[in-house]
């Protein structure tokens, strides 16, 4: 397999520095993250409230790091095309919460952002398949969303291995995704089980050094 991209969450980041913490993943050489993570939640779909748009716009103006914006939120589909229209790397949006999913990946695609959809941890990928092939990442979730810090959830790796397989078998241009409870214990089973990209809030950002927890990060998931 390929290099392990890296997404630190700035969930856990200082939010009073926000662009001082992403300066700090936006580096050289293995320190650097190759996505920024930008937890968008609105306190309704999830039971915790972040940031939005306003936010999303002046993180863009922070780095060059591209941003992947996990947007869990009701309604996406009036909601997201707009992250993407502001010029964000990747928008996921909930499969749970989608209602036309199929169109929503053609909006975000064609405002210029590839397009995530991501399934909680209770969510099967079954009853999803159908629209993966739309989209251009698949975000595992690997903890309830909502709140960083949890602890990983092992049952999910069954639905990342049928993930990397049909991904793979149907010659899919998916990326696989995983989000929470990241650390450099966990991302080595979630390399094994198929992983491209991994998403680190805690494990980043309540590092003393979050340009070197990437770089250990990264090591781990490469071996
Ligand atoms: C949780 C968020 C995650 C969170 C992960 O709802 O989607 O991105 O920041 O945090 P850790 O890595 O601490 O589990
Ligand atoms: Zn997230």
């Amino acid at each position: 397999s390929h290099r392990p991209l890296i997404a630190p969450s700035i969930l856990s980041a200082d939010f009073a520095r926000l662009g001082e913490e992403i300066t700090a993943v936006a580096g050289t050489g293995e320190e650097r993250a190759d996505w920024v993570h930008v937890d968008v939640m609105d306190g309704h779909f999830v039971p915790n409230l972040t940031l939005g748009l306003p936010v999303v716009r002046a993180l863009l103006q922070a780095s060059d790091v591209p941003l992947d914006c996990h947007l869990m939120i009701d309604d996406p589909d009036r909601w997201a095309p707009g992250y993407a229209e502001a010029g964000a790397y990747n928008v996921t949006v909930h499969a749970e919460a989608a209602h036309d999913p199929v169109r929503l990946a053609k909006d975000l695609r064609a405002a210029g952002a590839k397009a995530g959809l991501s399934i909680k941890p209770d969510t099967p990928l079954e009853d999803h398949l159908e629209v993966l092939k739309h989209y251009d990442t698949l975000l595992v979730m690997s903890v309830e969303p909502g709140f960083g810090g949890q602890s990983f959830i092992p049952e999910v790796l069954a639905k990342v291995r049928t993930a990397r397989r049909l991904v793979d078998t149907g010659h899919l241009r998916v990326l696989v995704e995983i989000d929470g409870g990241i650390n450099t214990e966990t991302i080595e089973r979630a390399a094994e089980a198929g992983v491209d990209c991994f998403v680190a809030g805690s494990a980043v950002y309540g590092a003393e050094d979050p340009g070197r927890a990437v770089a250990a990060l990264r090591t781990q998931a490469a071996r």
